[in-house]
């Protein structure tokens, strides 16, 4: 695993952007995995700005998103599908058909499951996969526990999820019990993962996931077998990593070609 560790969350989702948008340049039917939630908010603008001032062009780019609310329609203002088009797709050139968000409101989760799979599949594979991690560990909605080779299904949320997700909501009682997320499995399949996170409350889900066993306790640790994961962290996510400063070492001595 790649560790990048930066002083601040800024700092970190400068460096993010500019590996989101490398893969966009290179290969300009790039397939984005998308997450929701606080961490990627400024990587998102950036990639706007990116957009906006530098021409980064997103026209012939898919994306799929790791999750949505079950039984929260697209249109409600806490879903994902809502919180997508303010945060991202409303400041870029996707093609809404191109867009991909698992369908909350659908009859037949295990159908609709399994043709998010693969509609994934017939577009190619997912080339950057973009993470958050939650205080427990999860990446997507995979809670501690999952099958580190899960596929797409609904899952429930723990109540430290639901904790976490209060705010969004107005209040615990109206997070919803039950996602649909991409399983650990959909995740590893992508060609590369993108994994950040901000901000003390992560620290000891950072160190458990990097430096710990890899354990469906701890979900985001099956990115360990992972061939292609850059973690990009500030100091304070960092701070419980005990090799932190062998890290830090390695990204100021890397050579010129390796440097984002
Ligand atoms: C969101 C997702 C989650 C979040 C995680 C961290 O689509 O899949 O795994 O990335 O819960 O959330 P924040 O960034 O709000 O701390």
């Amino acid at each position: 695993m790649e560790i990048i560790i930066q002083p601040d969350h800024v700092q970190a989702s400068e460096i993010a952007a500019r590996i989101v948008a490398r893969t966009v340049r290179e290969k300009p039917h790039a397939v984005l995995g998308l997450a929701t939630g606080n961490t990627p908010l400024q990587l998102y603008r950036n990639l706007v700005r990116m957009h906006r001032e530098d021409g980064l062009d997103f026209a012939g780019v898919t994306s799929f998103n790791l999750d949505e609310y079950v039984g929260i329609p697209p249109a409600h203002p806490s879903s994902f599908h809502s919180y997508m088009w303010a945060q991202l797709f409303s400041g870029l050139n996707i093609p809404k058909d191109h867009i991909n968000i698992p369908d909350g409101m659908t009859a037949d989760v295990p159908a609709a499951c399994r043709k998010y799979e693969q509609a994934i599949r017939s577009a190619g594979g997912i080339d950057i996969q973009v993470l958050g991690i939650g205080t427990n560990g999860h990446i997507g909605f995979n809670e501690p526990s999952s099958s580190l080779s899960s596929r797409t299904r609904i899952k429930t949320l723990t109540e430290q999820t639901r904790a976490d997700a209060a705010a969004a909501f107005g209040g615990e009682e109206a997070v919803p019990n039950h996602v649909i997320t991409m399983g650990l499995g959909t995740i590893m399949d992508s060609r590369m993962c993108l994994l950040l996170a901000f901000g003390k409350k992560k620290a000891r889900a950072i160190a458990q996931a990097v430096e710990g066993p890899v354990t469906a306790m701890v979900p985001g640790s099956i990115l360990q077998m992972h061939p292609r994961t850059i973690l990009v962290v500030d100091r304070e996510a960092a701070a419980e990593l005990r090799m932190a400063d062998y890290y830090l070492w390695v990204n100021t001595h890397k050579p010129d070609w390796q440097k984002y």
